[in-house]
């Protein structure tokens, strides 16, 4: 089992990765169109940190980093169904905590969280109270109406993962 954070960087092994991921947002985020998916997976803006096990992605998530504003925002998460709960999603989440801390330089995560997911986003220390300035992200994310915007302040030196 592996974490990776790749974007399309013109590697084939990427590309394959991206396909995969992209395919399991398909599927698990029924009410996401499918060309929305597509362009932002493949966006050179966006990166995607996965879950790869035996050469296969059982699930990631995509984020754009703005480093200038140093917040992420998380666009699509989800595993594969017969692999959930199962503690990916938490241990996925940490991955991409200590990567966006230490490679991008992201003081916070925001999200559109589904209702559904608000729960899941609620353990990974995400929250409904936005406390980033809002001159931070004010202009950078656009409003969206099927969720429920979430914030997660990425703590300065723990040690997320192993
Ligand atoms: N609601 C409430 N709690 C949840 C949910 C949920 N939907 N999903 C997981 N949890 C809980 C688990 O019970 C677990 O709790 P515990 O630590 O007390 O045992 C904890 O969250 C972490 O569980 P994991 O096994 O690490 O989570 P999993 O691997 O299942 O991944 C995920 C969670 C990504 C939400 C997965 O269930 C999934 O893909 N769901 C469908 C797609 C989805 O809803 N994605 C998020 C949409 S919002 C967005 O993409 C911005």
């Amino acid at each position: 089992l592996k974490f990776v954070c790749v974007s399309n960087d013109g590697n084939d092994q990427h590309m394959i990765w991206l396909i995969g991921l992209k395919n399991i947002f398909a599927r698990q985020l029924p009410n996401m169109p499918k060309e929305y998916i597509v362009r932002l997976v493949m966006d050179r803006g966006h990166k995607s940190v996965m879950v790869v096990r035996r050469n296969t992605v059982v699930g990631g998530i995509t984020y754009r980093p703005y480093v200038s504003q140093r917040f992420g925002e998380i666009a699509f998460c989800a595993i594969t169904s017969d692999e959930q709960v199962k503690g990916y999603g938490t241990r996925l989440m940490n991955h991409l905590k200590q990567h966006a801390r230490d490679v991008d330089g992201l003081t916070h995560f925001l999200t559109y969280a589904d209702n559904n997911a608000v729960g899941y986003f609620n353990k990974q220390g995400f929250t409904k109270d936005i406390f980033l300035e809002k001159e931070r992200w004010h202009g950078y994310i656009k409003d969206y109406d099927g969720g429920i915007l979430m914030e997660c302040k990425i703590d300065p030196k723990l040690p997320y993962t192993d």
